[in-house]
């Protein structure tokens, strides 16, 4: 059998709401997938099921989705194929709203993690978009995630958020792993988001761009509707920071 690469587990994740998680987590899937070809799964733990409607899949009919964390279905049961060979979606559904209760009444800290384990078999890159809370859930995320990313669109608030994340993120584990900002949303025309850009020059950019709205209208990410964008051009930049980051664990 070929040698299959070390997998990873990348959260997309922040306490606040409407920062681009969703949008940069299915772009993310997709760069995985395509420009590094590893078997990908994007796993949408947020019950809006933002990531499933971006690859166009419909949520399940029911609530199963959830039963997952109870162990009464296999992920492989829920998993769905997308439009490229190497990259597969785990869609949310209903039952996703009361996962924070029945994880923390299973009582099991790292179920999460022990299901992602279970996929490594299938999957080089596991790609959670996580919802926008601090609970049980987050920290089960934080304890299967091998890399945090945090998008950061200019504002006082999001720096807030980033600085909730990194404290949770070092009280849920002590060898706790790596965060990584991004400015997200960034429009060059504004003064606080110029700001923001000269004081973190080295965090990776996600621009204020059509094309990544138009990733909602066509549910196809931007590097398959505009691949000459500069917005294309930040996934893969990020894409490659992330692999970079991953290929220093010890
Ligand atoms: N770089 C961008 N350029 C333009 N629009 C964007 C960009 N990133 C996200 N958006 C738009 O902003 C909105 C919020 O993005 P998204 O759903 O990805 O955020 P989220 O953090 O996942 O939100 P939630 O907390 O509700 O899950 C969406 O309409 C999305 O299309
Ligand atoms: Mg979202």
């Amino acid at each position: 059998m070929a040698a299959v690469a070390q997998s990873a587990t990348i959260a997309v994740y922040s306490v606040k709401g409407g920062v681009g998680k969703t949008t940069i987590a299915a772009n993310l899937a997709w760069c995985s997938a395509e420009l590094s070809g590893h078997p990908t799964l994007l796993w949408d733990l947020d019950a809006a099921g933002g990531s499933g409607f971006l690859y166009g899949l419909e949520p399940h009919k029911g609530r199963q989705a959830g039963e997952i964390f109870s162990q009464d279905r296999s992920p492989e049961k829920l998993i769905r194929k997308t439009a490229w060979d190497t990259l597969d979606v785990l869609p949310a559904d209903e039952s996703i709203r009361a996962l924070d209760a029945q994880l923390t009444a299973i009582g099991k800290r790292r179920r999460l993690a022990k299901l992602i384990e279970s996929l490594a078999t299938w999957y080089e890159r596991v790609i959670l978009d996580c919802p926008p809370v601090m609970n049980e859930l987050s920290a089960q995320v934080i304890r299967a995630a091998d890399l945090i990313i945090v998008p950061l669109p200019p504002s006082p608030l999001s720096a807030r958020a980033f600085e909730l994340v990194v404290r949770e993120v070092t009280d849920n584990a002590k060898r706790h792993p790596p965060i990584l900002p991004v400015l997200s949303m960034l429009d060059m025309r504004r003064t606080l988001h110029r700001q923001a850009r000269e004081e973190n020059p080295a965090w990776p950019v996600i621009p204020y761009a059509s094309a990544v709205e138009q990733c909602a209208v066509q549910q196809r990410p931007v590097g398959a509707i505009a691949p000459q964008s500069l917005a294309a051009q930040r996934f893969i930049m990020l894409w490659r920071a992330i692999e970079h980051k991953l290929a220093q664990r010890g």
